[in-house]
């Protein structure tokens, strides 16, 4: 049964990762042909800066083992034309990050047409892609003339949230049309009463001494002939709402709005509109809109047909004019948020007294949408909670205490006896369940929604697994990053908090680059990051940085400005996000090493604040003396990851010094902190996992010991983790690093206190932000930092995609990736891994039966992929028709070693036979071998 609801499953996500279908054309010469083509990692982006516009496109092949040899791409502003920039030939076989030269120059507000053809390897070209686009937005101060920015009459945190309108003339037949907005606050626009884009939460949050998003609006269809109307409605946002721990009024105290629409006409000639003192506004219906508070709503303050061309705004007030703002304006370079699912409610659960408790079986960031009844006068409200209580009176209750001062309450006063469909707009709570209360009777379990929000970011990976915990774990991992990604990635979404802790996606990057495409979001959050840096380099411990509220930085916090660019180009190859943030990320390096050098022994101890050491970890050691080492560990991985980096842009002679330098640094760490027997100073589970995971401990001799005293360690532990944010990411890649999977599978596979699978037995569907977030006992973990939606320890899910799925990459982007998953272990019959690299789909799909090993493989066309299958010698492999794989076509190279086929494939889609697992070894050890090999080199 579960294997059939698995093969479902996949079924549908192999719908989803299909390329679309394509209407016959006459064949190509070429044996490669071109596919998805994006631009700044986006399909088709509305609203790009003109300086910095990179190309990338995916490849098909009627052959395996497939790839091209030269490339070209011409761009201009209609389909086919080539008048913009007309590449030449260009001999490689790159597809990422393909920029326009510099001397190119964009116009704004302009849609630009762009195709690529490609020569496969024997030198025929393949036909030009289908047509592409891109469009630029306004830029500069020149192209926002005649706009203003405006603000309602009456504008106060106690008054009202403003509602702004303005009328226009069209006399003539529209082309087309755009509307350009950013916000103040956060705003909703409407253009005849009809809602303007799908997105929620507009601007977005940035720093808005700094910079502000300009979200770009294809409205041709929403005009008429003859008079139209633009309605907005503004709330407070980031800007003057409550962040952090109960800041508020961080950006500013009114609330603006600044516009412009473009209307193109049939003739080709144009006209502009634009947010100025004509516009009227009175306080509208959001008395109160709060991020962390929830929402007011009052019906009876919204005129009707208020945003429509007919309605009559004699009696509203002029706007005010607000003052300029020094921020740049950039058009939004990454995914809105967006509503991106709507669940039902499954159950109605049966609570005392007066209010109705709704589980939505899924903890999630968003709002309801309830369909009610109500009594005029009567106020519905809605209270939101990620847990429950589980014992004492108060059972059943919602479990609030956890989110501090975070109101989250959103209320709807009835102007009338009606039945309403009510759904906050300017607000997001992180819940499970949903009590309705002050109406007279509980709607329907069918009338009560949760609406899914988030930053849309593409699904691009899939890691299914036929044991059903790990398959939970998975799902927890993704559900907390679809949550916490909200315009920023934050800590939690509940709480007083909902910050941009450096630390938390630093350490969680590579997964969620697994499971998304960070390429634009995490690239926006760089900007963010660029924006705060301090004069000597160092960045704060959260971006954004709400007021100087609070100044920390930290290790393992601050360097999520070398760990996250990181991750999304190793992720996905391409170098965009390197480029953009080079020279900023060298200052912070210089200053990463110049605190780590000031004695000239290579051991970091400079950097000490409040947040060093292992996060919440539960070893019980002084943070502070922990530092030490982890701070020396974070400076030799920064400066590997700098010198990959370096390489990559094309530095190799710093890419070499690099490598030099991190070999030099992890000796002093061995010198520094290893004793003889092997032990690491302080002994926690974390200094060792560092010291193996990441390879710190490099000379096979000293790993043996150090691997004998890190498994002695966790025999101490009973086999169970007490690694905290930064160490956790490195515990199972350690175990497999030193040949002890069974251990990474043991540790990963408990489901008593403290584990991954605890935290699931207990019920949990997102990652918990501490161990004991709920203990055996069902009583919940100290109050006053207890979220149940966390990414960090989600982490594990790289690890997982990695030995489980069999995805594990050895060049950026997986143009090298090894497929050697882990058939052996009883634990897991069967496994899944999809991701859609930029390269196109790679997959490893297994299963274990009684007659043998199956594995499925996909490898993008311009891969290639070492596939490892365990098997007394190589010729009992098969793939398809071929009974030895070795001979099959795109099979390039075979050998066996220690029990194990190693084959060098390239592109194409395979499907491997092998004999049943050899057992599970004596003494637990995993058959094949380890071949896991951790970031570092050692
Ligand atoms: C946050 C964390 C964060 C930490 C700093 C907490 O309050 O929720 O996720 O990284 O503080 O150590």
């Amino acid at each position: 049964m579960r294997t059939r609801a698995l093969s479902l499953a996949f079924i549908a996500a192999a719908i989803l990762f299909a390329a679309p279908c394509r209407a016959a054309r006459p064949r190509d010469a070429s044996e490669v042909t071109v596919t998805e083509l994006t631009t700044n990692a986006r399909t088709n982006p509305l609203g790009v800066d003109t300086d910095d516009v990179s190309f990338g496109w995916t490849m098909r092949a009627r052959v395996r083992d497939a790839r091209p040899s030269a490339y070209q791409v011409r761009v201009g502003t209609a389909p086919g034309s080539a008048q913009t920039w007309a590449s030449a030939r260009i001999a490689s076989d790159r597809q990422t990050d393909i920029r326009l030269p510099p001397d190119i120059r964009l116009d704004p507000a302009t849609r630009y047409h762009w195709q690529v053809r490609v020569w496969d390897r024997h030198g025929r070209a393949s036909r030009w892609s289908r047509p592409a686009w891109f469009e630029t937005g306004l830029v500069s101060a020149d192209d926002w003339r005649g706009a203003e920015w405006i603000g309602g009459a009456v504008d106060a945190a106690d008054q009202p949230r403003p509602l702004l309108r303005d009328v226009l003339q069209l006399d003539k037949p529209v082309r087309q049309a755009r509307l350009y907005a950013t916000a103040r606050g956060v705003y909703q626009l409407w253009v005849n009463g009809k809602p303007v884009g799908d997105q929620y939460l507009a601007p977005g949050w940035t720093d808005y001494n700094q910079r502000l998003q300009v979200q770009t609006y294809d409205v041709t269809a929403l005009l008429r002939d003859g008079r139209n109307a633009i309605g907005a409605a503004l709330a407070d946002g980031w800007f003057r709402g409550k962040v952090g721990m109960g800041w508020r009024t961080v950006y500013g105290q009114q609330l603006a709005l600044k516009a412009k629409l473009r209307v193109t006409y049939a003739d080709g000639s144009t006209q502009d509109f634009a947010t100025d003192a004509r516009w009227r506004s009175i306080p509208g219906p959001y008395v109160q809109a709060d991020l962390q508070d929830g929402e007011r709503y009052d019906p009876a303050r919204l005129p009707k047909a208020w945003n429509e061309p007919g309605f009559d705004a004699a009696a509203w007030a002029p706007v005010v004019p607000r003052p300029d703002t020094a921020a740049k304006l950039v058009p939004q370079p990454d995914e809105p948020v967006r509503a991106t699912e709507v669940r039902a409610a499954r159950a109605r659960l049966p609570v005392p007294g007066d209010a109705f408790v709704y589980d939505v079986g899924q903890n999630i960031v968003g709002v309801a949408r309830v369909r009610v009844r109500g009594r005029a006068g009567q106020t519905l409200r809605l209270r939101y909670a990620e847990e429950l209580y589980r014992r004492g009176a108060r059972q059943g209750e919602l479990y609030t205490d956890n989110l501090r001062t975070a109101g989250a309450t959103d209320t709807y006063t009835f102007a009338r006896d009606e039945t309403v469909v009510y759904q906050p707009r300017f607000t997001p709570h992180g819940f499970r369940y949903i009590e309705i209360s002050g109406v007279d009777s509980a709607p329907d379990v069918g009338e009560v929604q949760a609406v899914v929000l988030g930053s849309d970011l593409p699904a691009i990976g899939d890691l299914r697994l036929s044991n059903p915990m790990l398959d939970q774990l998975v799902r927890n991992i993704r559900w907390g990053q679809r949550g916490n990604f909200l315009s920023i990635p934050t800590d939690t979404p509940a709480r007083d908090e909902r910050l941009g802790w450096t630390g938390d996606i630093s350490v969680f990057a590579p997964t969620a680059s697994r499971l998304q495409d960070t390429r634009a979001f995490l690239s926006k959050w760089m900007d963010d990051m660029r924006d705060v840096q301090r004069p000597d380099g160092n960045i704060p411990a959260i971006v954004p940085q709400p007021g100087k509220a609070f100044d920390e930085t930290g290790v393992g916090w601050s360097d999520a400005f070398v760990t996250v660019p990181y991750a999304v180009w190793h992720a996905s190859g391409d170098t965009r996000i390197l480029r953009r943030n080079w020279a900023a990320m060298l200052r912070f390096y210089d200053f990463v090493k110049t605190s780590a050098t000031a004695d000239g022994n290579l051991l970091e101890e400079g950097r000490a604040s409040f947040f060093s050491g292992d996060w919440l970890n539960l070893e019980g050691v002084d943070r502070l003396h922990e530092h030490r080492l982890i701070a020396t560990a974070y400076f030799a991985e920064d400066t590997r990851m700098m010198a990959e980096m370096a390489a990559a842009l094309g530095d190799a002679e710093q890419a070499q010094a690099w490598q030099m330098l991190a070999r030099r640094i992890r000796e002093a760490f061995v010198l520094a902190y290893r004793q003889a027997d092997g032990r690491i100073e302080l002994g926690t589970q974390t200094v060792y996992a560092m010291a193996l995971g990441m390879g710190l401990v490099s000379f096979p001799g000293d790993r043996d010991g150090t691997a004998a005293r890190f498994v002695d360690k966790l025999a101490v532990d009973n086999d169970h983790l007490k690694t905290g944010f930064l160490g956790t990411p490195w515990l199972l890649p350690a175990l497999s690093s030193i040949g002890r999977d069974d251990l990474a599978m043991k540790l990963l596979l408990n489901d008593d206190y403290p584990s991954w699978g605890f935290e699931i037995r207990m019920g949990a569907t997102t990652m918990w932000e501490r161990w004991d977030g709920i203990r055996p006992d069902g009583e919940f973990g100290p109050v006053e930092m207890n979220s149940f939606n966390h990414y960090a320890y989600g982490a594990v899910g790289d690890w997982m995609f990695d030995r489980l799925g069999g995805l594990h990459m050895l060049e950026a982007g997986y143009k090298r990736a090894r497929i050697a998953p882990l058939m052996c272990h009883p634990a897991l019959s069967e496994a899944r891994a999809r991701i859609r690299t930029p390269y196109g789909v790679l997959a490893s799909e297994w299963r274990r039966t009684p007659g043998g090993l199956r594995l499925s493989v996909d490898v993008p066309v311009n891969t290639e992929a070492e596939v490892l299958l365990p098997a007394p010698d190589a010729s009992t492999v098969r793939e398809g028709r071929w009974h030895v794989a070795s001979r099959a076509p795109g099979v390039r190279d075979a050998r066996w070693a220690g029990g194990v086929v190693h084959l060098q494939v390239g592109s194409g889609h395979y499907e491997f036979g092998a004999p049943p697992c050899p057992s599970w070894g004596a003494g637990g050890r995993v058959a094949p071998p380890a071949t896991y090999e951790s970031g570092a080199q050692p």
